[in-house]
């Protein structure tokens, strides 16, 4: 299987980070590429109980015989990338190659400064961004006044970008934010401070995927944010303002959809979401506070409290249609160990009308109210099941009861954090 792409089926956290471990160790895994977001992503993965997060870098960076890659689509920070970078080598993790696109846009501090001032102005109505600055720099790239990793080596048309870039900035920032006004010395002497680091490791990445799949090597790609959080298929404008969805890989890589073998949508057996925007199946009571509080729902970026809701398949069947997905990784479902009885919600009624699929609207999501199913719960610890048929039968009977409705087969299934808690429930 030359290249599996693993991405978000909901609205993040979803634990792509421990599908893309578990598959990086557990086969050979030449390259993971990164291919939309930037340092928004807080991916955790588990290995012999000790626990790492990566935000910037791919999850592989802790497999020394893979080469990690971040694509030309995602949106870097230099100072961020090299935070974490360090911390790894501070941590004593012996890490694989690293390889950055030169078409790779930067994320430079004015961005993350708008990110967060843009957000206070917008008082109520915020998205409840990361605050990062991924917004405005995709904000950049798409105005054509971003700056890319190829123009750090040149000072000359960086300091003339930067100019063209802040010109407009400067703006926003004096006249209607009220500011002071950010200096082109500042920010090209900065970004030029990482260029002795970041030189060795920019590369022709779309060149060098490309030629690894013509050689039948494989290439894993590492989905950030998910498929809720798209800027065209999620739940707009409560989203993040690149493409994480299966189409995204394409342009954030550079490679065509006809190399694509795999498409695996990592999916909690319940739904949790960050920052603002609708979702259905959210729930304020105990139930809510419980999963809250038994599946350690709290953000690995920003450190925010994830709300939390039942399984929605109706966003999963549609994660399966926009996405193509050839199957699901369901995790967590150790978590629902607690319950009796589970509600699943398997259709929505909106203004009296019963919706098997997403409404076309915004409008109509935001009245969508869960149609549920109720599914019985197994009441035993399952964290260390290791296989199919160790699950209780209950446990197994919701697995196959979410399968049927989700849209795609489920490959395996999480049943604790740690990289060995998984149950394969059919081998691909
Ligand atoms: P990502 O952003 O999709 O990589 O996911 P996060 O790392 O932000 O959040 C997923 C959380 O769930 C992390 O704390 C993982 O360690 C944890 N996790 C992943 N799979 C399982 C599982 O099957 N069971 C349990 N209990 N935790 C899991
Ligand atoms: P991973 O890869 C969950 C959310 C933010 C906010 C919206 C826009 O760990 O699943 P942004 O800073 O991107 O402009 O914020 O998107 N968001 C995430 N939520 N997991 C993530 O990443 C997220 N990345 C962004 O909370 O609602
Ligand atoms: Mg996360």
């Amino acid at each position: 299987m030359p290249a599996v792409v693993v991405l978000g089926a909901q609205w993040g956290d979803e634990g792509k980070g421990k599908a893309t471990d578990l598959l990086t160790t557990g086969s050979a895994i030449d390259f993971c590429v990164r291919t939309s977001g930037g340092h928004n992503a807080g991916h955790t993965i588990v290995v012999d109980g000790k626990k790492f997060a990566t935000h910037l870098l791919p999850s592989s960076i802790l497999t020394k015989s893979c080469v990690s890659v971040i694509g030309n689509g995602v949106v870097v920070s230099p100072e961020a990338l090299f935070r974490e970078y360090d911390a790894m080598v501070a941590a004593g993790v012996e890490m694989g190659e690293l390889k950055i696109s030169a078409n790779a846009h930067i994320i430079a501090s004015y961005h993350s400064t708008i990110d967060k001032i843009t957000e206070r102005f917008l008082g109520k109505n915020k998205i409840g961004t990361t605050g990062r600055g991924i917004g405005p720099a995709y904000a950049d790239k798409i105005n054509r006044i971003g700056i890319r990793m190829a123009d750090l080596f040149d000072e000359h048309i960086l300091a003339q970008k930067v100019e063209g870039a802040l010109e407009s900035r400067n703006h926003l920032l004096t006249k209607v934010y009220n500011r002071r006004a950010i200096t082109v010395d500042e920010v090209v002497e900065d970004l030029l401070s990482y260029v002795g680091r970041l030189q060795p490791m920019i590369a022709d990445t779309s060149l060098m995927i490309n030629r690894a799949l013509d050689e039948d090597k494989t290439v894993l790609f590492e989905g950030a944010q998910a498929t809720m959080l798209d800027v065209d298929h999620g739940t707009y404008p409560f989203v993040t303002s690149s493409s994480p969805i299966a189409g995204g890989v394409c342009t954030g890589a550079g490679i065509g959809p006809t190399r694509i073998d795999r498409v695996i949508g990592v999916i909690k057996a319940y739904t949790t979401r960050v920052g603002s925007g609708p979702f259905p199946t959210e729930l304020f009571d105990q139930d809510g506070e419980d999963l809250w509080r038994i599946g350690g729902e709290v953000g690995v970026s920003t450190g925010r409290d994830r709300r939390c809701g039942w399984y929605d398949a109706v966003v999963a069947r549609y994660a399966s249609r926009v996405n193509g997905l050839t199957e699901f990784f369901m995790t967590k479902l150790d978590v629902l160990s607690a319950w009796e009885r589970i509600p699943v919600c398997v259709a929505y009624e909106i203004d009296g009308q019963r919706h098997d699929e997403m409404p076309m609207t915004q409008t109509d999501f935001h009245h969508a109210k869960p149609i549920y199913e109720y599914l019985d719960g197994w009441g035993e610890d399952i964290s260390g099941c290791r296989e199919f048929a160790q699950l209780p039968a209950n446990a197994q009977r919701y697995v196959q009861a979410l399968e049927e409705m989700s849209g795609a087969p489920f490959w395996a299934v999480g049943v604790g954090p740690g990289r060995e808690q998984t149950v394969v429930v059919r081998d691909q």
